[in-house]
């Protein structure tokens, strides 16, 4: 547990515009920030941080909270790993070890073990032929520094080491690195090892690579486990990002030696799937940049195959898409290896927008001086301008066509559904929810508790009571937290009620409220209306009991005090 001073301390130090900046571009406007928000495929910048609430806000899809559930979400970690995380990034000192609560701590444990192991075998003596084969390939040993890659020799050695200091069988086996013969042996044996990282730069898996001309196949990675799924991981993910945040754009390739020799060139920008097709985690992971997509794949029909469905993907996630297409070589590496850095990075220049690139690949496949392959690259490719928005992009490409096959302008025109302006997508407004009188009435009530202190104290002193489990509670929330703290803030009380349930509606109504400032002057009038509601509510549980009470003294009984309330309550 965090202590509750040491995360007031916190929230109030960090400042939230720094924070979120941290991981998206936030403009200012107004009193506000502005940014595209991250919690949902946004076009236009809807969530906004206020550094006076310190609070954020998205208007389209509602994401809101403070400066740790911001970093909860974006990070996907919990409660006690954001406090962690905004700690170090103010560099707060808090000396608390949050891991120690996390489930699978144990296997990051083993595997940051391992990692060292290995890399300690590559420093040794024997490790001396695995780090010729890496300096053959042109791998610094300043590179296999950076990205912590070793060496597994052929023995059980790293299975001994790990059983010795306590870990389980079990657990060896589950997290992929050990296996149970009649002994238990090390999975990776004879192999350059490579750490794959998760996005907090923590080792999650490793991938084996032969380096002297054994049999077999050229990698072997861990086993899938609770904390390591291949399709999930973008290789490189976590150094890439903050040069990624500067350059606005990220490479994406297929193997991970690509990653790391356009990283020892200085292209650091770049991630890469582990070998397989892009999946929907992989689209959203590369959302989270923020940035324009660089499809880098192999030069071979495999990679182009992987381009075209990769850039479908990626468009219907709403993500700017480009390729280059490497001539020549197999991959990055080889291009590299074979070519040089400075033609490597001419033809990096060479990118052209994902249209461009299905169009010519649509092209290839046909005879175009045929008349029939001519009509139907045509028609494909009024098809693909038909799921364009972007006028001009529709204009050159019309114009090209009637240029280069003396097709008919006003044939094409015709054939183009969508000859209208382009779509300007104008956030949805957000859901306002229906709130019954006796709702709005609580709702505005908490809320000017929440803006001036001094309605605290009247609520607590004139009703205290709310009849609604939902407000009553948050209500007493705020008389609790006042109590403790003296004062109130609404970004230190969000933490106060993280774990509550009541979180989002105390969110919705500081946002509801926000464009409609209450009457203050009336709050007296609001608890009085609330004192009613409480009286009408008793009426209605006595009315009730009336309908099931057979005894004629007890229904009198009943009927007298419904009469006494109303009149008493003026109902
Ligand atoms: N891969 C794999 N298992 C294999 C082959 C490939 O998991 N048997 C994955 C690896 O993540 C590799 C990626 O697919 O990085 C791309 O494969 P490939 O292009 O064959 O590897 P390269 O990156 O070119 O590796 P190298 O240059 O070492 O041959
Ligand atoms: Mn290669």
């Amino acid at each position: 547990m965090i202590p509750n001073e040491d995360i007031n301390q916190i929230r109030s130090k960090a400042n939230i515009v720094d924070i979120i900046s941290s991981y998206i571009n936030l403009e200012p406007k107004g009193k506000n920030y502005f940014g595209l928000c991250p919690f949902h495929d946004d076009n236009n910048p809807s969530m906004s941080v206020s550094p006076e609430k310190q609070i954020y806000t998205c208007f389209v899809c509602g994401a809101s909270g403070n400066v740790f559930s911001f970093v909860q979400d974006y990070e996907n970690v919990t409660f006690p790993e954001s406090v962690k995380a905004v700690a170090n990034k103010i560099g707060y000192n808090l000396n608390i070890d949050v891991k120690t609560k996390r489930v699978n701590e144990k296997y990051f444990e083993i595997l940051d073990i391992a990692s060292k192991y290995y890399i300690n075998n590559l420093n040794s003596k024997d490790g001396n032929s695995a780090r010729k084969y890496l300096n053959n390939r042109n791998l610094s040993d300043e590179i296999i520094n950076t990205f912590k890659i070793g060496v597994a020799f052929s023995d059980n050695n790293l299975s001994k080491l790990l059983t010795q200091k306590g870990y389980t069988i079990n657990d060896l086996t589950t997290i992929g690195l050990s296996g149970e013969g009649y002994s238990i042996y090390d999975i990776f044996q004879n192999k350059i090892i490579f750490p794959i990282t998760n996005e907090r730069g923590e080792v999650i898996a490793f991938s084996g690579r032969i380096y002297n001309n054994e049999e077999g196949n050229k990698y072997v990675n861990s086993k899938e486990s609770i904390i390591f799924k291949k399709g999930n991981v973008l290789y490189n993910y976590d150094k890439a990002k903050s040069e990624v945040n500067k350059k606005k754009e990220v490479y994406v390739v297929e193997g991970f030696l690509d990653a790391i020799k356009m990283h020892s060139i200085g292209v650091k920008n770049v991630v890469a799937t582990m070998g397989t097709a892009l999946t929907k985690e992989h689209t959203s992971l590369l959302k989270k940049l923020n940035a324009k997509i660089i499809l880098l794949f192999d030069n071979d029909d495999a990679g182009e195959k992987s381009t075209l469905s990769a850039g479908e993907e990626m468009l219907k996630a709403n993500l700017d898409v480009h390729v280059v297409r490497l001539s020549g070589e197999k991959d990055p590496d080889d291009y590299i290896v074979n070519k040089g850095e400075v033609k490597f990075k001419d033809a990096l220049k060479e990118t052209i927008s994902f249209f461009d690139f299905k169009i010519n690949y649509l092209r290839k496949s046909k005879d175009l001086n045929q008349s029939k392959d001519l009509a139907n690259y045509i028609n494909t490719v009024i098809d693909e301008l038909n799921k364009t928005d972007d006028e001009i992009l529709r204009d050159v490409t019309i114009n090209n066509l009637v240029e280069e096959f003396g097709v008919d302008k006003e044939l094409i025109l015709s054939k183009l559904t969508k000859n209208v302006k382009p779509i300007v997508i104008k956030p949805k407004p957000k859901k306002k929810v229906r709130l019954s009188a006796n709702k709005k009435l609580s709702e505005t009530v908490i809320y000017i508790m929440m803006q001036d202190v001094k309605y605290i104290t009247r609520y607590e002193k004139d009703l205290g009571y709310i009849p609604d489990k939902v407000y009553n509670q948050i209500a007493s929330d705020i008389v609790a937290f006042y109590k403790i703290n003296k004062e109130f803030n609404i970004a230190d009380f969000i933490s106060f009620i993280s774990e509550s349930d009541s979180l989002d509606i105390v969110l919705r109504i500081i946002n509801d409220n926000e464009n409609t400032e209450p009457i203050y002057e009336e709050f007296d009038d609001y608890l009085n209306m609330i004192h009613k509601w409480i009286k009408s509510e008793q009426i209605n549980n006595l009315k009730n009991s009336l309908k099931l009470e057979t005894d004629a003294n007890k229904r009198l009984e009943i009927n007298d005090l419904i009469i006494k309330i109303k009149r008493e309550s003026d109902l």
